[in-house]
């Protein structure tokens, strides 16, 4: 439809790349360089940004500069900056940094709950609980992500019902928006529809957020399911950074200009400035794999 006008109403984005985009970087990027780039994100509209991880750096050394990240970034007032948290003890940690949010992460399979957390999803969600409690008692937004909602590295296909389970656990915890994340970017528009339809059975659809990986180029069509299905919150990496240290085979995240772009297309608005944004996507772009790209 030519001249849509922004007349559908509003799509959150939530930018990942600075955590989930990079943590996949084998080669170290320097503090400085994760700070200009979530500067550049604040600047181009984006108003949530996960920032950065409070995990073990042994599991993920990229990621063992979250309190300084956190410390340096411009705070414009009106940006949330989030942080993803494996236990009770990265709570504290993000919290003692400045994180506005804190985000949990169970999967629907447990092949890759071992994988990912060296726990099973039971276990998992007992410290989860921790940190639900320490959240709630501090007044902080909690986000939990369900990871493998349609296909598993490890488990192969991934059935409707148990992601539906983790994602209703996750909300009774106390977690007041689900993350669906389609780690290996393979799941089909069919599929990721049949998956929604299970989870909002449970849940409604203000509390889901969409988590696309890009591997198979499906990532727009499944965000328009979700759309469709009544989502209104999407995550997306500049520069369709990421992956998964823990999901072999899985490429970067849907990019946010490609979001940006799609949702403008359809007439929703998500109050990215996308030509601010470009500055930001290409420096993303030069932090791939080496290479630095000043905006
Ligand atoms: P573990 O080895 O089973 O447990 O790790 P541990 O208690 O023995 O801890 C290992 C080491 O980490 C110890 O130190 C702990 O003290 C330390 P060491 O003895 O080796 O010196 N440690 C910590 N350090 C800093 N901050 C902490 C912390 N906790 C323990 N919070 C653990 C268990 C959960 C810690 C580990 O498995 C871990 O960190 N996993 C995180 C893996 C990760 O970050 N994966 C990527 C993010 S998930 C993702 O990308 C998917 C998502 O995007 C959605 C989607 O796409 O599906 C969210
Ligand atoms: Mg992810």
């Amino acid at each position: 439809m030519s001249g849509a006008a922004a007349t559908r109403g509003r799509v959150a984005i939530v930018e990942v790349g600075p955590r989930d985009g990079l943590q996949n970087e084998a080669r170290p990027i320097a503090t400085a360089d994760k700070v200009a780039l979530i500067d550049l994100l604040a600047q181009a509209g984006l108003t949530r940004i996960e920032a950065a991880s409070f995990v073990s750096p042994r599991w993920v050394p990229q990621m063992a500069d979250g309190a300084a990240v956190l410390a340096a970034v411009a705070r414009p007032p009106g940006v949330r900056f989030a942080a993803l948290t494996p236990n009770l003890r990265g709570y504290r940690a993000a919290r003692a940094a400045g994180a506005d949010e804190v985000a949990v992460f169970a999967a629907a399979t447990e092949g890759f709950s071992r994988a990912n957390l060296n726990a099973s999803i039971a276990e998992s969600l007992g410290r989860y609980g921790e940190v639900a409690a320490a959240a709630a008692a501090d007044g902080v937004a909690l986000r939990g992500y369900v990871s493998c909602v349609t296909d598993c590295p490890y488990e192969g296909r991934v059935g409707p019902a148990a992601v539906a389970r983790v994602a209703r656990d996750l909300a009774r915890l106390g977690c007041g928006e689900i993350a669906l994340g389609e780690t290996l970017g393979r799941g089909t528009p069919d599929r990721v529809a049949a998956m929604l339809e299970a989870v909002l059975a449970d849940l409604p659809r203000e509390r889901l957020a969409g988590h696309f990986h890009d591997t198979g180029g499906q990532a727009l069509a499944n965000v328009g399911v979700a759309l469709a299905a009544g989502l209104r919150v999407f995550d997306a990496a500049a520069g369709g950074l990421g992956g998964c240290p823990y999901a072999p085979g899985a490429a970067g995240n849907l990019a946010t200009e490609a979001l940006v772009a799609y949702l403008a297309a359809g007439g929703w608005e998500s109050g990215v400035d996308a030509a601010r944004h470009e500055a930001a996507a290409a420096f993303a772009r030069g932090l791939k794999g080496g290479g630095g790209e000043r905006a």
